[in-house]
C-alpha cells in the first residue's frame, strides 16, 4: 500500500480475526517505529510485544477503554524513558505503528497511554523498569469489521493559509 493511501485509509480496528500475525511482520512494524523522529536523537522507546492469549487477556482487563486488546493476536505496548520530549517521541514512534501496521492489512488502535491511572498497573504486569512512562498500548489483528465513515473535520476546516 501507498503511504498516502495507508495515511488517509487508516481506521483504528478493535475487531479481529483470530488469525495470527507472522512474527516477521511485527519485526517489520517494530523497524518502522524505532526509525520515527525523535528529538535529539535520544530515541527513548522500548517496544514490549504481548501474543500470550492470557496475557492479553490481563492487559485488557486492566484498561478502561482497551477491552479489545483481548481479541487481538498481538499488542505492542510502547514505553519511553522519562525524558524531555518523551511523549512526542513515543507517540511518532506509535503513528508509525499505526500506520506500518496498515501497510501490512493488519488493524490497530491507539489505547492510551500516558495519562491513564493504570499506566503503573501495567508496568507491574510487563516488569517495566520505573523510570519508563508507558505511551500507548497497541492491538494488532487483522480487520474482521472495518468501522463506517466518521465524521472528520474537512481540510478546508483545519487549513489556514499565512495566519490562524
Ligand atoms: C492519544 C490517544 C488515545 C486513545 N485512546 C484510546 C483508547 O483508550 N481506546 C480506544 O478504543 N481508542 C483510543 N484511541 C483511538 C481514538 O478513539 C480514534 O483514533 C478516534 O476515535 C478516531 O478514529 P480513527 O482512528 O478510526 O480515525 C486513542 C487515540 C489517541 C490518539
Amino acid at each position: 500500500m501507498k503511504t498516502q493511501q495507508a495515511l488517509i485509509t487508516r481506521r483504528s480496528i478493535r475487531q479481529y480475526t483470530k488469525q495470527p500475525i507472522p512474527l516477521e511482520i511485527i519485526k517489520k512494524i517494530i523497524n518502522a517505529a524505532r526509525l520515527a523522529p525523535t528529538a535529539n536523537n535520544v530515541q527513548p522507546w522500548e517496544f514490549v510485544v504481548i501474543t500470550n492469549q492470557k496475557q492479553l487477556g490481563n492487559i485488557a482487563d486492566i484498561t478502561d477503554y482497551g477491552k479489545h486488546i483481548a481479541r487481538a493476536s498481538a499488542c505492542i505496548a510502547v514505553f519511553c524513558k522519562d525524558s524531555k520530549y518523551y511523549l512526542e517521541d513515543g507517540s511518532a514512534a506509535t503513528q508509525n505503528i499505526l500506520i506500518s501496521a496498515w501497510a501490512e492489512g493488519i488493524g490497530s488502535c491507539w489505547v492510551a497511554g500516558d495519562k491513564k491511572a493504570y499506566c503503573q498497573k501495567i508496568k507491574q504486569l510487563l516488569e517495566v523498569p520505573e523510570d519508563y512512562k508507558l505511551i500507548s498500548l497497541i492491538p494488532l489483528g487483522y480487520p474482521e469489521k472495518i468501522p463506517a465513515t466518521i465524521n472528520k473535520r474537512s481540510l478546508e476546516d483545519v487549513l489556514h493559509m499565512e495566519k490562524f
